[in-house]
């Protein structure tokens, strides 16, 4: 899979991401994947995915965790795009080791108690899901955070031997929200309460003016710091 990743990327350089998207959906059939946080980046993909019309896999981690609005938007956009979405849960015997021995809001406590969280409600269902895969596409953005900045539009997941594929990379909000209104995109109705970036309830808060993108995502802890474990920063 290396291999064929190395003779990609010569010929991935200016494509757009639906020609991205479809470049690796005709190269990969069955083994594609993409993951919906159901974010608005997400909601986008899940668009471009739908009128390409070829199948792939899509699904969505429930960390057990989420707002009920990102559950709202989860039924509304099986409908409106009639995919099969698939949701992955954590085990539950290890979610109830965790919450019984270090309490229900341990990521609070520290750094570590926050990456445990994050590992056995999202890194391992994700392992999961990505199993037998051959292709992740994501919705990552270059703007999103100081750990995304040196983010590629394809590349090689190591840990998971797997070509990541991130189509939107170059994409900024503008751009985001214009291709949403025009296509009639259903989004969050917590981006227009001042959550640009929506992950888990506890982990969440609606951010100020001037704020960064991301600044309501574990606010607690340091920008530099705040990876779950999906991603890899690149450090090239
Ligand atoms: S996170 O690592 O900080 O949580 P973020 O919310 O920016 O990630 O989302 C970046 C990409 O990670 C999304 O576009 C999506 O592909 C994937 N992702 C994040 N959270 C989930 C989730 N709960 N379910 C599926 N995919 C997810
Ligand atoms: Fe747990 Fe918060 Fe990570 Fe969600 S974002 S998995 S609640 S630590």
């Amino acid at each position: 899979m290396k291999n064929r990743f190395n003779t990609y990327i010569k010929e991935v350089d200016s494509l757009s991401p639906v020609e991205l998207i479809e470049f690796f959906l005709e190269r990969h059939p069955g083994k594609v994947a993409f993951s919906s946080s159901l974010g608005a980046e997400d909601q986008v993909l899940t668009h471009m995915l739908a009128g390409i019309g070829k199948p792939f896999k899509l699904f969505t981690l429930d960390t057990g965790r989420l707002f009920q609005e990102s559950y709202e938007l989860l039924e509304i956009t099986k409908q409106r795009y009639q995919l099969p979405f698939e949701v992955f849960f954590p085990e539950a015997a290890n979610v109830e080791r965790m919450v019984n021995e270090k309490g229900i809001n341990l990521f609070y406590e520290s750094i570590e108690n926050r990456k445990l969280c994050c590992h056995i409600r999202k890194i391992e269902p994700l392992r999961r899901a990505l199993d037998g895969m051959e292709v992740w596409i994501t919705g990552l953005r270059r703007e999103q955070s100081v750990t995304r900045i040196n983010s590629g539009a394809v590349e090689w997941d190591a840990d998971r031997s797997l070509i990541n594929v991130n189509p939107l990379i170059d994409w900024n909000d503008e751009a985001l929200w214009k291709f949403i209104k025009e296509n009639k995109v259903p989004y969050n109705t917590l981006h227009d309460k001042g959550f640009p970036s929506i992950g888990c309830l506890p982990c969440t808060r609606a951010i100020l003016p001037g704020e960064d993108i991301r600044a309501g995502r574990w606010w607690w802890e340091q920008p530099d710091n705040k990876e779950c474990g999906l991603h890899v920063p690149r450090n090239k």
